[in-house]
């Protein structure tokens, strides 16, 4: 039987801490609920003291969950706790997660204060904390550049004031996996009375190691890891709750185990990088877009003969869509034979040979190649396919203002012109074009990425939209994010069926 490992969930706290994704209270119940049916074991649901509104979400949150268990955070500071003990009054169960910095640089350069204080500063505020709640957290911040030693005095004495779970947090992001290791194993063979407490990792991921040094911890004996959905956190993020989860699901001989139901990653990860603004960079191991799809000739030959061959991962595991086969300009004949088999063509190796070519010619005009273009290639498709541009784009918008779009299209050389009004300048542009084209079809994702600090820089959208059960990417670049928007849009259209000018459905 593998051995438990508890998933403490911080999105809401440490992940919340980041600028411009702030939730309001509707919205983190939601990501708390979706938290608690992935499974996770604790969510520390905010920092009491630091504001009403967050207050008055851990105690919401504490009323509306009844699984696992709520935490709030404090500072080693009486009033603190005095405000996280209020918030989790409804908690059925809860934590009180407090602590104080205890490195060199913390102690001397933060807090302004000694060693010998710091340690009878710990003590008192886990001992003030245990007179209310029986689950205390105790945080070492910047355990991570702490000298062993004195680390190892501070968790003894807290654990001897009656703490449960002893966090040990690489606040900054500096260590590596090796030193982190072997933190945690100092304090499992030289803490009298470690044994009493559970030991949890809190890393950030400063240097791209947050995952690595936690998996490093719990190796060494750790059994609480602190964690964010898809890494979001300060700075360069926290550890993200779906590389551990997966790393100890995929690595079996490591015989540790999470209660996650792994089923639901993808849903909570979208949930989080849409109601948080956060979008997920597309190589995210896991959750990103491209996280289960092969585009190089030799992976798709590999994977269409057993997924395994270049998936450490099935992807429905995980709650993705099955792997994807994307074809481009380095496919090679065996997917492309594979999708066309998919669309109900079967052919000898000479046709496949002549049809590869020409595919290899449109690959190389097109980014991607969809299924339609393979039915044009069969010429199964309107030979002339209409490509749909964008003639003119102009929009109205401002404080007090509706927005309002008028979009104008060229489609097989006629000009089509609606206009609408919208949440805002892209709603409102989208909305007008798909006014023009009058088609039954939904946005399924908008990914807007502006690169610079600057605001003359150039924008680049990337869409999805549903139609007739199919997902078309678009993706359009101009230094007006609207526009960009337009031209992602346009660009999936034009990805669908071919259609002709004079179709009657345009408006
Ligand atoms: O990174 C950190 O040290 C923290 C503590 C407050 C736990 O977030
Ligand atoms: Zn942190």
């Amino acid at each position: 039987m593998a051995e438990k490992l508890y998933v403490f969930d911080t999105t809401l706290r440490d992940g919340e801490q980041v600028p411009g994704c702030k939730l309001n209270s509707i919205e983190k119940i939601e990501v708390a609920r979706a938290l608690e049916e992935l499974g996770v074991d604790i969510i520390e649901a905010g920092f009491p003291i630091s504001s009403p509104g967050d207050f008055q979400s851990v105690q919401d949150i504490s009323k509306a969950l009844t699984e696992p268990v709520i935490c709030g955070l404090t500072r080693a500071v009486q009033k603190d706790i005095d405000v996280a003990v209020e918030s989790l009054k409804y908690a059925k169960r809860k934590r009180i997660h407090t602590g104080i910095g205890t490195s060199y640089l913390h102690v001397y350069h933060k807090l302004m204060s000694t060693e010998e204080e710091v340690l009878e500063r710990a003590v008192a505020a886990v001992k003030y904390a245990k007179k209310s709640v029986e689950d205390i957290e105790f945080y070492a911040e910047d355990a991570g550049r702490t000298d062993d030693e004195y680390l190892a005095r501070v968790v003894e004495a807290v654990i001897a004031a009656g703490a449960t779970v002893i966090n040990i947090p690489d606040t900054t992001g500096y260590c590596l996996p090796a030193m982190f290791g072997a933190k945690i194993r100092y304090l499992k063979e030289n803490v009298k009375g470690i044994d009493k407490a559970i030991i949890s990792t809190h890393c950030h991921n400063d240097l791209g190691m947050a995952t690595a040094n936690t998996v490093t911890g719990v190796i060494n004996g750790a059994r609480q890891v602190e964690v964010t959905v898809n890494g979001i956190g300060e700075r360069a993020g926290n550890t993200s709750l779906e590389e551990v989860v997966m790393t100890f699901k995929s690595h079996k001989d490591l015989n540790i185990d999470t209660s996650i139901n792994t089923k639901k990653i993808h849903h909570v990860s979208r949930l989080v990088s849409s109601l948080m603004n956060m979008p997920v960079q597309p190589n995210k191991a896991i959750v990103g877009r491209n996280a289960f799809a092969h585009s190089s000739g030799i992976h798709q030959d590999g994977v269409l003969k057993k997924r395994e061959n270049y998936e450490i991962i099935d992807p429905v595991v995980v709650g993705a869509h099955e792997s994807s086969i994307v074809l481009t300009a380095r496919s090679g004949r065996a997917a492309l034979k594979h999708r066309l088999e998919v669309l109900g063509y079967s052919m000898d190796k000479e046709k496949l040979e002549e049809v590869y070519q020409r595919f290899l010619e449109l690959a190389d005009e097109k980014r991607d190649i969809g299924d339609e273009d393979l039915e044009f290639l069969m010429g199964d498709a309107e030979k002339e396919k209409v490509n749909i541009k964008l003639d003119l784009l102009q929009v109205v918008s401002g404080k007090d203002l509706l927005p309002v779009a008028v979009v104008k299209l060229d489609i097989g050389g006629k000009k089509y012109e609606a206009s609408e009004s919208g949440n805002g300048g892209i709603d409102a542009a989208l909305k007008a074009a798909q006014a023009i084209l009058n088609r039954d079809m939904q946005i399924h994702e908008v990914l807007i990425q502006t690169f610079t600090r600057s605001s003359a820089e150039i924008g680049k959208v990337h869409i999805q939209l549903r139609w007739e059960g199919k997902i078309y990417y678009g993706f359009g670049s101009h230094d007006d994010l609207i526009t960009a928007a337009v031209e992602a849009f346009l660009d999936a259209v034009n990805k669908m069926a071919p259609v002709k000018a004079t179709q009657p459905h345009y408006a």
